[in-house]
């Protein structure tokens, strides 16, 4: 009999302040038209003075993810948190989400910094841990990148959101994920970085990105790793009810419907209001396709994120 991982509920959060262009455009020198037609991005959120953490976004997705799976959070057996801006070094955001949500002391959980392809990398962990003897696993991509933007760089301060989503996946006898794929490519380790405070002291944290660079390499990257998705599967691209992919630019998801001869109307979009949200832009974009009834039971989603590493991943789930 093969087990399967089904995605058994989802939630996700955002912080309440909303960054819009308008205001942007009195802090650099950009425009909303440039903005909302090179990336696709509109408004924003972001934790600003809220009090917002790291770990009170993942904890409050994760309440939610559990509270739609229909269970109580002592149902879980293992936390993975995809995150690449925790608020400690140590302890793990997981173990503090453990801790808030009340969780037995015997759940193994850790974080897992794959960037923004935190939540896939997650994903295909936790799916493992699942298909050898588990039965609720807790999902959780998060981050809150604004807090190491250099506001006064308009290529990279433009683009980024903080946010949490989560999933609880399930062990099931019924199709659920099929397959996750993983890459990365450490040979472009600097086109993305933030540097460690602890080892550069003297120089303030901020977020650096070759924009043009991770752009060419994102289409190629993604487009390939979707592919290969489907191929393993022994898929065509038709197979696809959904595309969840990382919002990191309008223009590359729209490269990647394009590669899977997909209608923009079967790709989940949020960037318009969230913004590139990290390890947080997918299960962000599958919460909100589920609870807005666009995504629904027994449809195969196809869900891909790129990020720093260079890393990126995908993952072909029946939901
Ligand atoms: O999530 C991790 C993965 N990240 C990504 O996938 C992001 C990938 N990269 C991108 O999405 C795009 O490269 C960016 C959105 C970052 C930049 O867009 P672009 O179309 O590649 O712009 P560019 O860097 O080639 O810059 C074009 C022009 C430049 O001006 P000049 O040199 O042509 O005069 C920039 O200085 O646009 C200028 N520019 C801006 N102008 C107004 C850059 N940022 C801005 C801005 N407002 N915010």
């Amino acid at each position: 009999m093969t087990i399967y991982s089904r995605i058994a509920g989802t939630g996700s959060y955002l912080p309440e302040e909303i960054l819009t262009n308008e205001d942007l455009a009195k802090r650099v020198e950009t425009t909303d038209e440039w903005i909302t037609k090179r990336v696709g991005i509109r408004n924003r959120h972001v934790i600003g003075d809220s009090g917002d953490t790291t770990t009170s976004m993942a904890v409050e997705a994760a309440r939610r993810a559990i509270e739609a799976a229909g269970l109580v959070p002592n149902d879980i057996e293992l936390i993975v948190v995809g995150t690449a801006t925790p608020d400690y070094y140590f302890p793990s955001t997981a173990c503090t989400v453990q801790k808030e949500l009340g969780i037995s002391s015997e759940c193994p959980a850790f974080d897992l910094n794959a960037a923004c392809s935190g939540f896939i990398y997650s994903l295909s962990v936790a799916d493992r841990f699942v298909k050898t003897g588990m039965k609720n696993v807790l999902v959780i991509g998060v981050d809150s990148l604004t807090q190491m933007v250099d506001w006064t760089d308009r290529s990279t301060c433009v683009l980024f959101g903080d946010g949490a989503g989560a999933v609880v996946l399930q062990a099931s006898e019924e199709p659920g994920i099929m397959n996750t794929i993983l890459h990365a490519d450490g040979s472009q380790n600097m086109a993305i970085c933030s540097k460690s405070a602890i080892w550069f002291p003297d120089e303030p944290i901020k977020l650096t990105m070759q924009g043009n660079e991770v752009f060419r390499s994102a289409v190629t990257k993604l487009g390939e790793v979707v592919e290969e998705t489907l191929a393993a599967e022994g898929l065509d691209k038709t197979a696809i009810d959904w595309l969840i992919p990382h919002q990191a630019n309008l223009r590359i998801i729209q490269a990647m419907a394009k590669r899977l001869n997909l209608p923009m109307e079967q790709v989940v979009l949020t960037i318009e209001n969230h913004g590139n949200t990290s390890a947080a832009s997918v299960p962000l974009a599958l919460d909100h396709a589920v609870r807005t009834g666009q995504v629904k039971r027994g449809q195969t989603l196809l869900l891909e994120a790129f990020g720093a590493g260079l890393s990126w991943g995908a993952a072909l789930v029946i939901y």
